[in-house]
């Protein structure tokens, strides 16, 4: 088929972004989005019925993240944003396989903005054990400058911590210390937010490591790398309006929304349960 070129027209795509995570800290990402794209309609999935997928092996959060995808795929995304760190280190590749449209997530644009910020050369990354233990972060960085030293540490009380709200009292300061410690000692200047939750604990994570080392936020830094892929692709939603906003879980949603409500700081609305096992 010869498919017609629309030289010099600016073409736009009212379809919403399809965004997913295993639970609810993908709305951190989702957050950034709304400030950056107003007038975008998200459709959000968050497989809060199989939530940890931090401490599950590759081929799980695979198996996992094929099913949250077509679930999203279904609802005629036009974009797929992968808002979890686990599943962006893990199962990018067998994603972009099975699907055809643009897929996106959480890991490139934080290491991008890691190489650019840093200025000894020395980065750290945080994450779950499974972000950590996959090696993505320590693999694009060597593949993009093989001159920067990567120091990487698996975090996983921090996730319940946020889920707790306990983002600045002392039990979440000496855990942060304790998990920091050895960054700290390796001289960083750069510490990237390898998971959904860790923004967060922004402002707790800045005073360990104190004011000479510089924090990415991974959910900003995606959200700017979303806007930048529309832009290219010419996929905007053309529509002025502020955009609808749908969320999807796959266990009984109170939870979800009860947290969710805080990470977002405004009301979810109406949250749907998806049996995932279908998909
Ligand atoms: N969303 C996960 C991540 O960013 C954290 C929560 C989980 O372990 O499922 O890696």
């Amino acid at each position: 088929m010869i498919r017609p070129l629309f030289i010099g027209r600016k073409m736009s795509d009212s379809r919403a972004i399809g965004v997913f995570d295993s639970g609810v800290g993908g709305l951190t990402v989702v957050h950034e989005m709304l400030s950056r794209l107003p007038h975008e309609n998200i459709v959000y999935f968050g497989d809060t019925a199989r939530v940890p997928y931090g401490s599950k092996s590759a081929n799980v959060v695979r198996k996992f993240a094929l099913q949250d995808a077509r679930f999203l795929t279904q609802q005629d995304v036009k974009l797929l944003v992968v808002a979890c760190h686990t599943v962006s280190s893990t199962a990018m590749s067998v994603l972009q396989d099975h699907f055809e449209l643009p897929i996106l997530g959480v890991v490139e644009p934080g290491v991008v903005a890691g190489l650019k910020a840093t200025r000894n050369k020395r980065v750290g990354v945080i994450g779950t054990r499974g972000t950590i233990g996959s090696g993505t972060y320590q693999k694009k960085i060597s593949d993009q400058q093989s001159d920067v030293s990567l120091f990487a540490q698996a975090c996983p009380l921090f996730v319940p911590l946020a889920e707790e709200g306990w983002l600045h009292n002392e039990v979440a300061r000496q855990t942060s210390e304790i998990y920091l410690e050895p960054l700290k000692k390796e001289n960083i200047d750069t510490l990237i937010l390898g998971c959904t939750h860790y923004p967060l604990l922004k402002p707790l994570l800045k005073e360990v490591m104190g004011p000479d080392v510089r924090l990415i936020d991974s959910a900003e830094e995606t959200a700017i790398a979303v806007a930048g892929k529309l832009e290219e692709g010419n996929m905007a939603n053309p529509k002025t309006q502020p955009g609808s906003h749908q969320f999807y879980v796959s266990d009984t949603p109170d939870r979800f929304i009860e947290i969710g409500e805080t990470f977002l700081n405004r009301s979810l609305g109406e949250v749907q349960r998806v049996d995932i096992d279908a998909f």
